[in-house]
């Protein structure tokens, strides 16, 4: 399949843009702050919820984000001047700087899992007590020099992928990738459902009881399907510029975002049978991936190589996400001020390792650990807390309003229907996701920005 069609790269086959979108959407983000969040606000009743906010918010706006990147073959800036005029060109700046700021740090978390990928390897937990695996962490994020060489080990592999480019790079590591991590989730899950507590964690996964879900569970399972289908600041706009005219835009975002929720699910199928077999307290730290799972893989047959693969597949993970962090920042330059890929590529990926490494090495790195949530405020100074704060409580959610108010108003109704009947038949209606792009996303996402501007209380 030639790969370019009106002078713009694109995607070497049609499963190219699932791939590529699922891998962004597949990050630490189900694997481990999805059960962690299951688990603070207790199962079943915020499982349900965060699966309808992915259908009725979630679904809506990535198909919004596609059509806005796919109509204009361009990056997020390029795209809402040309659709929009000058007067909208900002929202793909915040999408450019929301990028670079989360991949500074998400990059950071990232290389923690390279070096617990070395640590399984060389047998660091074997006969160690949890307050000894726990002082290994502590004692890691703790050493400026460790956690900036895995930060720029983890940037560096990113840049050379989306150095390969649209086809070779992106869509290549995501095709190899992407499958390796199916199968590796799915043993992990085999394992942990032959487990003696598998019965408990499925209950308390699938049976809802919304007497014990607070509003701020309710906003937190809202806000997370925006963080987990990676909407907000134009990186399924950035993908979806790569993606062929003749390909079903609803269909395509519908994929992505159920290949995204069974993986979230997936993850906690993996952890929750293992929680409760072994009767483990999960800290309220985003610390339990860290600290918690490797002293529950010692203590079962095989747990050696259960430690790697798990570690390897959430680097993986993390690695597919930030390369499409990467791409919106860097196709910027390239569509914008018309720098090669390399050049682009290159400065701004080194521009990202630099600003991140404030978030390697300030102390707040350990601090963020014991605040890290969605829509929590940030109790610790540090860098790591600060922007991890404003991106996730304020960037996105902004950025995913303003793209649900543009693409339900401001959008011609021939130029949506026009892009969302090619590609064959649909399982989403033009006229359901009118209502829903128009009035219940701009609505709900609003109330949330409200509720984290007004109110303290949500953690
Ligand atoms: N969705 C990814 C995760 O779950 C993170 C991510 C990648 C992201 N690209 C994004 C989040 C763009 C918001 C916007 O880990």
């Amino acid at each position: 399949m030639n790969s370019t069609e009106n002078g713009r790269e694109k995607w070497g086959s049609k499963i190219g843009f699932i791939l590529a979108a699922a891998g962004s959407a597949i990050g630490l983000g189900n694997l481990w702050k999805f059960p962690y969040m299951t688990y603070t606000n207790d199962g079943g009743a915020f499982v349900l919820t965060y699966l309808m906010a992915i259908l009725a918010i979630g679904v809506p706006i990535m198909i919004a984000e596609i059509i806005i990147g796919r109509r204009t073959q361009l990056s997020p800036v390029g795209a809402m001047t040309k659709l929009g005029g000058k007067r909208w060109s900002w929202l793909g700046w915040l999408g450019v700087i929301t990028g670079f700021i989360i991949l500074s740090y998400y990059s950071v978390v990232a290389g923690w899992t390279l070096e617990y990928v070395v640590k399984s390897i060389t047998g660091a937990f074997i006969d160690k007590s949890p307050d000894q695996v726990t002082q290994q962490f502590v004692d890691f994020v703790s050493d400026p020099f460790r956690q900036v060489f895995w930060h720029a080990l983890f940037m560096g592999i990113t840049m050379f992928l989306v150095l390969g480019g649209v086809k070779g790079g992106i869509e290549r590591s995501a095709r190899i990738l992407m499958p390796i991590l199916f199968i590796i989730i799915l043993i992990l899950v085999a394992v942990s459902l032959s487990m003696e507590g598998a019965g408990r964690a499925i209950t308390f996964l699938f049976r809802p009881n919304f007497s014990e879900l607070s509003g701020a569970g309710f906003l937190e399972a809202l806000g997370h399907a925006f963080f987990s289908l990676s909407l907000g600041m134009g990186a399924m706009m950035t993908y979806g510029s790569y993606m062929h005219k003749n390909e079903s835009i609803p269909n395509a975002a519908l994929t992505v975002s159920l290949l995204d929720t069974v993986i979230a699910i997936l993850a906690c199928l993996i952890i929750f049978p293992i929680v409760m077999t072994f009767d483990l307290e999960p800290t309220k730290s985003a610390g339990i991936l860290f600290t918690t799972l490797p002293v529950v893989f010692m203590q079962m047959p095989g747990g050696y190589y259960f430690s790697i693969l798990f570690f390897t597949l959430v680097a993986f993970a993390a690695l597919t996400s930030a390369i499409s962090l990467l791409e919106v920042v860097a196709s910027y330059f390239i569509d914008e001020l018309n720098w090669n890929r390399k050049k682009s590529t290159l400065i701004t990926g080194g521009a990202i390792f630099l600003f991140g490494t404030l978030s390697a090495l300030s102390n707040g790195a350990v601090g963020w650990l014991s605040n890290f949530n969605f829509w929590g405020r940030p109790t610790t100074a540090g860098f790591f807390n600060t922007f991890d704060y404003l991106a996730s409580n304020y960037l996105l959610p902004i950025g995913g309003l303003f793209i649900a108010i543009f693409t339900g108003w401001i959008l011609t109704k021939s130029l949506k229907e026009e892009e969302l009947s090619t590609g064959g038949k649909t399982y989403f209606k033009y006229s359901v996701w009118d209502v829903l792009i128009k009035y219940f996303a701009p609505v709900a996402v609003g109330i949330i920005i409200l509720a984290v501007l007004l109110g303290k209380e949500f953690q």
